[in-house]
């Protein structure tokens, strides 16, 4: 399985550095090329590859950590997606009600990109908790994990659990994607799950 971040922000940062941290390798991109990453790749180490959009977009998995409207974009990058794993780490704060048309915001990321899964995770915390350590008194950070295709979301919450948090998978996007969309009962909660 191989993995690529899009977007180098605070959230594509904080998640680089959670891979870097326990050892799984990642590419990451964004709009200004691999130059502009050295300095982070070589700071996280041998497993955060800088590398171009075109080359990130090859990974089996691709996170996307952009503006949420910056999705169509690219997506339009390839026309069948099959195969692929998107996860969308996004939120949608500033984004028109109508751009969403009333449906889940995962879902919309998913007309986007034909072919692929598309699992919402990683967007519930601020960028600086995302990039901490998640283990946090003797537990470790909850992270809700939803898809509609059953085999990818529980794939990912595995990957969310090697990435050190506390995965809970919530069902289908349609179904429970209001509970991780802006203003989510879910979204900004710092919940610790303990080792039991
Ligand atoms: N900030 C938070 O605490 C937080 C927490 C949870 C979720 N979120 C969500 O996560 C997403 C990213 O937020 P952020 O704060 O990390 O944003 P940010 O700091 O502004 O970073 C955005 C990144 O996206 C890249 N980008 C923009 N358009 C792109 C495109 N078409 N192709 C490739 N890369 C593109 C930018 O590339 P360049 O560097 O080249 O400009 C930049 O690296 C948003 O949807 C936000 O709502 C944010």
């Amino acid at each position: 399985m191989t993995y690529s971040i899009i977007g180098s922000g605070n959230v594509g940062t904080a998640l680089a550095r959670q891979f870097a941290r326990n050892g799984i390798p990642v590419g990451i991109a964004n709009t200004r090329g691999p130059d502009s990453l050295a300095a982070l790749a070589a700071e996280l180490g041998g497993n955060v590859e800088a590398m171009s959009l075109q080359d990130a977009l090859r990974a089996d998995t691709i996170f996307l950590a952009i503006p949420f409207l910056a999705h169509t974009a690219v997506g339009a990058a390839l026309s069948n997606w099959e195969g692929k794993t998107i996860v969308d780490a996004m939120n949608t704060y500033g984004v028109p009600p109508e751009a969403l048309a009333g449906k889940a915001s995962s879902d919309v990321v998913a007309a986007a990109f034909p072919g692929a899964k598309v699992v919402k995770t990683l967007n519930q915390l601020p960028a600086k908790l995302l990039a901490m350590d998640p283990t946090e008194n003797g537990g470790r950070r909850v992270m809700f994990v939803a898809g509609n295709d059953n085999a990818s979301a529980a794939t990912i919450a595995q990957l969310v659990a090697d990435l050190g948090f506390a995965p809970i998978l919530l069902g289908k996007v349609s179904d429970v994607g209001v509970l991780l969309e802006r203003g989510g009962p879910l979204v900004l909660q710092n919940l610790i799950k303990l080792n039991n």
